[in-house]
């Protein structure tokens, strides 16, 4: 019974959603898409305070340099995400665990800091992509229920609420596999981690039928960029392989292979699945630009980070206390506009703002579309 009821309201859905799409196709195609909202998946690259709310505060000097507070970011300010959301002129995502001042009207973020694709033990978070989508399936199912109730009358559904309409119009983003990778590495040498990438493409793109299912449509999907790079990884493996640049080749090769097996599960996708556009990003490619040009761009050392710990090194960016009260603080960081990497781990506001920029014009984009176009539904 459950079935066959969950199978009829899924077919109907699907039929809503396909005869309302191929009329938008029609009118939209050469103009901007005007998404009406953006639904955001993924870790810490892409989280604008889930775990502020779910967990705890992400401290300051986290966000001071342009929210001038902490902002549930790890970065000195703006995350690739805002500046997304900024360019499709749309408020920044509220969090779905926050509870305190939200707005969905225009979309929801399910990133939380410390995720993985896979339900693994050992990830940071337990937050992994299948928990945000069915955290996203019940944000649409109480949003439509409550739209239901009231037939969308109340100040609430009104101002508060995500439009049931706009979900199958709505822009559906990832960032998401760096920790499945960061983790697997600790324990596995590039072999076997390459080998554990099948599976975690298999769980990403079951993730990406269930939100098909429910009515997305429009699917922007950002690789995994050169985790290889990042300071903290290069200091807990001092004896690893680099490549010419500095960053640890073994794990760059491993984030390579994840990014031509996802490249091609989304080439795959996007002719399997009717009426949808899957854009896939090559973050990798804009990151790694940034370390190798680094002096061009006029940073630091790329390997240099802006936010050091108090304690210990990487993730110790803001306030450490310890068990028996003592309180100690990061060391200041002056100039956040010089590094690439803000506190070891997660890249400044001006490294994400690069970056953005080359997503925004679609240069990194396959197919390279803008991405205020990025629901063009011409298939290549
Ligand atoms: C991911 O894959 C594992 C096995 O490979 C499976 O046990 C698990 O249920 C999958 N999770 C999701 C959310 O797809
Ligand atoms: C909305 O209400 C109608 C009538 O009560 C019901 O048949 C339908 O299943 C409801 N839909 C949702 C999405 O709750
Ligand atoms: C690595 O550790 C995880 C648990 O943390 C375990 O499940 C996995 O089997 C280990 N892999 C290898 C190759 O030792
Ligand atoms: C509290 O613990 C920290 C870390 O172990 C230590 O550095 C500090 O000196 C301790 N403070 C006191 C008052 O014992
Ligand atoms: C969005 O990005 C595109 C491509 O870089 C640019 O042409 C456009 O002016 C930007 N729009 C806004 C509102 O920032």
């Amino acid at each position: 019974m459950e079935t066959s009821k969950f199978t009829f309201f899924t077919i109907f859905l699907f039929f809503v959603f396909t005869e309302n799409l191929s009329t938008a196709s029609r009118t939209k195609s050469h103009k901007t898409c005007n998404f009406p909202a953006v639904y955001n998946f993924g870790d810490s690259n892409s989280d604008t305070g889930a775990i502020s709310a779910a967990i705890g505060e992400v401290p300051p000097p986290n966000g001071v340099a342009f929210f001038g507070r902490s902002a549930g970011r790890h970065s000195d300010g703006r995350l690739i995400l805002d500046f997304i959301t900024e360019n499709l002129t749309l408020p920044y995502l509220t969090p779905y665990l926050d509870s305190v001042g939200a707005n969905y009207r225009h979309g929801a973020n399910f990133a939380t800091g410390g995720s993985c694709i896979r339900p693994t033990v050992a990830c940071f978070s337990q937050f992994h992509l299948g928990t945000q989508v069915n955290q996203f399936i019940h944000f649409k199912t109480r949003t439509l229920s409550l739209y239901n109730q009231t037939n969308g009358k109340t100040q609430f559904c009104k101002e508060v609420l995500a439009r049931p309409k706009d979900f199958s119009n709505a822009l559906y983003t990832f960032d998401i596999g760096q920790n499945d990778l960061a983790i697997g590495f600790q324990n596995m040498t590039e072999e076997q981690l390459k080998a554990t990438i099948p599976g975690i493409i298999e769980n990403f793109t079951i993730a990406i039928k269930l939100l098909y299912k429910e009515g997305a449509r429009f699917f922007l999907i950002h690789n995994t960029g050169p985790t290889g790079c990042l300071p903290y990884i290069l200091k807990s493996f001092p004896a690893t392989p680099r490549d010419r640049y500095g960053c640890l080749l073994p794990l760059n090769n491993v984030a390579m292979e994840f990014n031509k097996q996802l490249k091609n599960k989304i080439s795959q996708l996007n002719k399997e699945l009717p009426s949808s556009l899957f854009t896939y990003v090559d973050v990798y490619s804009a990151k790694y630009n940034l370390i190798t040009r680094a002096k061009n761009l006029g940073f630091v050392d790329p390997f240099d980070y802006c936010c050091v710990g108090a304690v210990g090194r990487g993730m110790g960016c803001g306030k450490t206390i310890f068990p028996n009260g003592t309180e100690l603080y990061s060391s200041s960081c002056k100039n956040p506009t010089n590094f690439i990497s803000w506190d070891g781990i997660h890249y400044s506001e001006t490294a994400n703002m690069l970056v953005a920029n080359r997503i925004l014009d679609g240069s990194i984009s396959n197919p390279p579309l803008p991405i205020q176009k990025a629901c063009k539904l011409t298939k290549n």
